[in-house]
């Protein structure tokens, strides 16, 4: 790696010009990047980064890091790159076809067990629009004994999800399976969880590349300014759910009350949003009360 005439060598090297690089490419923030991708690339945790910053790195490991570099600086998410992301404190397999879970998701599984409050029953758990499968999973592993299904309409994210299934040891109590929306599932689910497409076309714009160019748009957009999944999905959930099930759905900004609507609308008994840390009501939450 050569940057402004300088040649790294050691851990620290890599880590200053690395991050001079991502700022003159402006990219906001890079210290924490540049500390993920170096530690892929040397195969470490990022702590032993703080414990031996004169440490010499070899030619492979410094080529290595260049490459993942590389991609960074084309606007490449960190979690693409080194091909896995932290979600409720579970590690996630990600690919380009799968959307990379968000913090802000995690406002769900918030949600979900401030609202059924024994964790021990062996409920059914349905998640739609599985993706990576986190939600369903980071759910699983609160509710012991429960069994889940994650339906997507995308074999790959499905495949991604299933991986995930198995690293985390979850894979005997969840199952994962092609679909669209609620078409052909039984009634009989306790929690049914979404995080559909909720991002209008007319929106594409204000994306940044990350996001545009790195997730799938089949995990970002939807039609009636990205009101359209909703509609679809909202009415087929609440009823195949439980008396007493819960649906939880993650809100776009601005979208809360829309969602809160379409579940009322479907017999649901809704409770004012979870917010998430910016403060944006991100989940909705209705109650089958019959
Ligand atoms: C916003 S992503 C959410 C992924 C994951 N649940 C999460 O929270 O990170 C939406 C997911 O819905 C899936 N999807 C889109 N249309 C669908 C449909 N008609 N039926 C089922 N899944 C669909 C996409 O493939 C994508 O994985």
């Amino acid at each position: 790696m050569v940057a402004n005439g300088q040649n790294p060598k050691t851990i620290a090297d890599c880590l200053l010009i690395a991050n001079e690089q991502l700022m003159a490419a402006g990219i906001d923030n890079p210290r924490l990047d540049v500390r993920l991708l170096l530690a892929e690339a040397i195969s470490k945790e990022t702590s032993y980064l703080f414990g031996y910053p004169e440490k010499i790195l070899s030619n492979e490991e410094l080529g290595h890091f260049q490459m993942m570099l590389n991609r960074r600086l084309k606007r490449e998410p960190v979690s693409k790159i080194i091909g896995h992301k932290e979600f409720w404190s579970l590690n996630f397999k990600v690919s380009h076809d799968t959307l990379d879970p968000r913090p802000d998701s995690e406002t769900l599984v918030e949600a979900v067990l401030e609202n059924v409050s024994d964790t021990t029953q062996a409920i059914k758990i349905l998640d739609l629009g599985t993706g990576t499968g986190c939600l369903l999973l980071a759910l699983l592993s609160e509710f012991q004994a429960a069994q889940g299904l994650g339906i997507d309409i995308s074999d790959k994210a499905l495949a991604v999800a299933q991986e995930n299934a198995v690293s985390l040891e979850l894979s005997n109590r969840s199952v994962f399976q092609t679909g669209n929306w609620c078409e052909g599932l039984e009634h009989g689910w306790d929690i049914i969880i979404s995080n559909p497409p909720y991002i209008g076309l007319d929106e594409k714009r204000t994306l940044s590349p990350e996001v545009l160019n790195y997730d799938p748009d089949l995990a970002l957009f939807a039609e009636d300014n990205g009101m359209k999944d909703y509609q679809r999905l909202i009415p087929s959930a609440a009823a195949i759910l439980n008396k007493n099930g819960l649906l939880v759905i993650e809100a776009g900004q601005g979208q809360a009350e829309g969602i809160n609507t379409l579940m009322s609308d479907a017999g649901l008994v809704v409770s004012s949003p979870k917010k998430d840390l910016g403060g944006i009501p991100r989940a909705c939450i209705g109650r089958k009360s019959v």
